[in-house]
């Protein structure tokens, strides 16, 4: 060896340290950015296959990954084989291996079978370009605690021995435990055992093996938060050669100061329940996405990087109903306003962004909303942001007839100046008591909150069973799992089913009376009045809960939020979330008392507004327009200072 290549190969090995130290210092750098990309639960539920899943990462490969969206993550149960009987809480259909930890099933994965788990799936996923994620629950399966399996040790190999004995499944499985929405699927392990840690080790390993690069933890947080879990999971995952980011589920109840407790040990986690394409569950994101930037949450440090409160997925385009049998099958219900108000204040928010639909149908306008440059420039670059608190709205008088008809549609529960809100909490809750049964004729029974019953003057808030009809197929899919439930209408009239989704919890107060929705197939809809007079719903396990409230918080107001841009623009959206026409206002003013070190009396602002393309020339006193019921507006300033 000549000399010169001598030295230019200890150049070359000193090259490639450093490049390795970069990319270490990278891993350290986990999610500096909200992470993007696909998953496939809104559109898929839990049945996904192989096939559907490679040609949805296909398009996210293509289409996506040029704006970000790179984690393409597989929801729910791909262990569960899809068979009769099977469902989201069913018991006995999951594919474990002899340590207890759950497998693809080869029937729905045909690339994992004899053992190869999730790697070749991986494997492609990483030749898209793309990173691989996957859905996995708290604990242990009720499967693996009922076969009561070996533990694996994956330090020492082998079945885990402590005490002179080897320890199994029902070692480690609390059975008081469960999850409290898949009671017969999952439990908590006893982190206090070294065997209930070495479990949770192996499950990481194998993920880790397998190439996962992204894990969805779920019934870990919010009402089923579990930290010992989240910090020993956490744990593992530092010791990994292979970075997993770390994404925690679900988020109903969610506050700052709980999510305070396992923000660092993550990358992000949910700050609310489920959110499905139903206006109430959009409406119901702008209070806990205001308290968690207040609490400069947003960002803050996480697991090797940073972490973010997330608002969910986006289910946007072809869609399928919560906890359901079925694959992509309607149209996302919010109108396109109410589309581009969730995409705007997830944007504004700065939430990861999962993309919820099916992309192989994927409409135009949906993909040009979720790949709008500026919403995404904003969501990934954009700092300060926050509610903008000094926005006033007036209402506009030329309210037409259509939303007339909407408005005594919804506020049909209201009565004088109180009205009945509905709501969810635990069904532990006594004041979730007072439901009973009302007769009217053999047909239709009506259920009716106790607040009224016999009043002249005030009618009661009652609502209307309908027993499910099943066809032939549905009955096998879900006599099982709806036995005894019913749909509840909210007139006696038309085909609207109340629906209830663990989100709205979160807001009761704000909770209208108008979520409700074409009567379908799922357990968002489900309900059963327990002989204590509870009304549960079987979707999330809690109750619905009777508030009485102002009639004011049915128009659910307006808000307004704001940020700046890297380049020191100014970003300022409004939202009208309430069913009447509106002329929203700021004061220039105001907004240097949100933008620290802003001085805008002595300042040019020039500014547009992004979704109308308007350009409004200098900005005066105020900034003002006239917005739509739901629908939404995002101006841009640009600010030259005169000082
Ligand atoms: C009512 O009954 C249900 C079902 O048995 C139970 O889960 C719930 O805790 C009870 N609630 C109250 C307030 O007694």
């Amino acid at each position: 060896m000549t000399r010169f290549s001598f030295l230019f190969l200890t150049g070359l090995i000193i090259l490639q340290r450093e490049l390795s130290e970069v990319l270490s210092e990278r891993q350290e750098q986990q999610a500096d950015l909200p992470p993007r990309g696909w998953n496939s639960y809104d559109s898929f539920s839990w049945i996904i296959s192989e096939t559907e899943f490679l040609e949805n990462a296909e398009i996210v490969s293509k289409r996506l990954l040029p704006y970000g969206y790179k984690y393409i993550v597989v929801d729910y149960l791909w262990y569960r084989r899809k068979v009769k009987g099977a469902y989201t809480d069913s018991l006995g259909f999951d594919v474990i291996d002899k340590w207890g930890r759950v497998i693809p099933d080869p029937g729905r994965w045909p690339s994992s079978s004899d053992g190869r788990g999730f790697s070749e799936l991986a494997k492609k996923v990483h030749d898209m370009g793309l990173k691989f994620g996957i859905h996995v629950m708290r604990g242990i399966s009720t499967q693996a605690v009922n076969a009561n399996t070996l533990i694996l040790d994956t330090i020492k190999g082998g079945a885990y021995e402590e005490s002179g004995r080897q320890w199994r499944a029902k070692d480690i499985g609390l059975t008081e435990r469960a999850c409290a929405w898949m009671p017969h699927g999952f439990m908590s392990v006893n982190t206090k055992t070294g065997a209930g840690r070495a479990f949770l080790r192996s499950l990481y390993h194998q993920y880790a093996e397998w190439g996962v690069d992204f894990v969805k933890h779920d019934c870990i947080f919010g009402d089923d938060l579990d930290v010992n879990e989240i910090q020993i999971v956490s744990e593992v995952l530092k010791e990994l050669n292979h970075p997993i980011l770390y994404s925690l589920s679900p988020g109903t109840s969610v506050t700052p100061a709980m999510a305070k407790d396992v923000s660092g040990l993550v990358n992000m986690y949910r700050i609310t329940g489920d959110d499905w394409d139903n206006w109430g569950d959009v409406a119901a994101h702008f209070n806990v996405a205001r308290d968690f930037a207040a609490a400069n949450m947003v960002g803050a440090t996480g697991l090797q990087g940073k972490s973010w409160p997330d608002l969910d997925m986006l289910p946007l385009g072809l869609l399928t109903d919560p906890g359901s049998n079925e694959g992509p099958h309607r149209k996302c219900n919010l109108s396109p306003d109410e589309q581009r108000i969730q995409m705007t204040l997830w944007s504004m928010v700065k939430s990861p962004l999962m993309f919820g639909g099916d992309l192989r149908t994927l409409d135009e306008s949906t993909y040009d909303l979720i790949t709008n440059p500026v919403l995404l420039e904003i969501n990934s670059f954009s700092t300060n942001n926050k509610e903008f608190p000094y926005a006033t709205s007036r209402k506009n008088i030329k309210s037409d007839k259509c939303f007339q008809q909407w408005k005594s549609r919804n506020l049909k529960y209201e009565s004088a100046s109180d009205t009945h809100v509905l709501g969810l909490s635990s069904c532990k809750d006594q004041k979730a008591k007072g439901w009973a049964v009302e007769a009217i004729d053999e047909d239709i029974e009506k259920i009716c909150w106790k607040d009224n019953i016999g009043s002249k003057h005030k009618p009661p808030l009652c609502l209307y069973k309908k027993k499910p009809l099943l066809t032939l197929g549905e009955e096998v899919i879900y006599k099982k799992q709806y036995q005894g439930n019913f749909h509840l209408l909210t007139t006696d009239t038309m085909d609207f089913c109340l629906d209830a989704s663990p989100t709205q919890k979160l807001t009761s107060q704000e909770l209208q009376t108008s979520s409700s929705s074409r009567c379908r197939w799922n357990s968002n809809q489900m309900w059963e009045l327990n002989l204590n007079g509870t009304l549960m719903n079987s979707y999330s396990g809690q109750c619905a809960a009777v508030k009485m409230a102002k009639a004011n918080f049915i128009s659910g107001g307006i808000r307004s939020w704001i940020a700046t841009g890297r380049r020191g623009e100014i970003y300022l959206s409004f939202f009208n979330l309430s069913p009447d026409r509106m002329v929203i206002s700021a004061n220039m003013l105001d907004l240097d008392k949100v933008l620290p070190g802003r001085d805008l009396s002595k300042a040019s602002c020039r500014y547009s507004e992004l979704f109308s393309g308007k350009d409004y020339g200098v900005a005066k006193q105020a900034i003002s327009i006239e917005v739509e019921m739901h629908a939404s507006a995002l101006f841009i300033l640009n600010c030259i200072s005169l000082g």
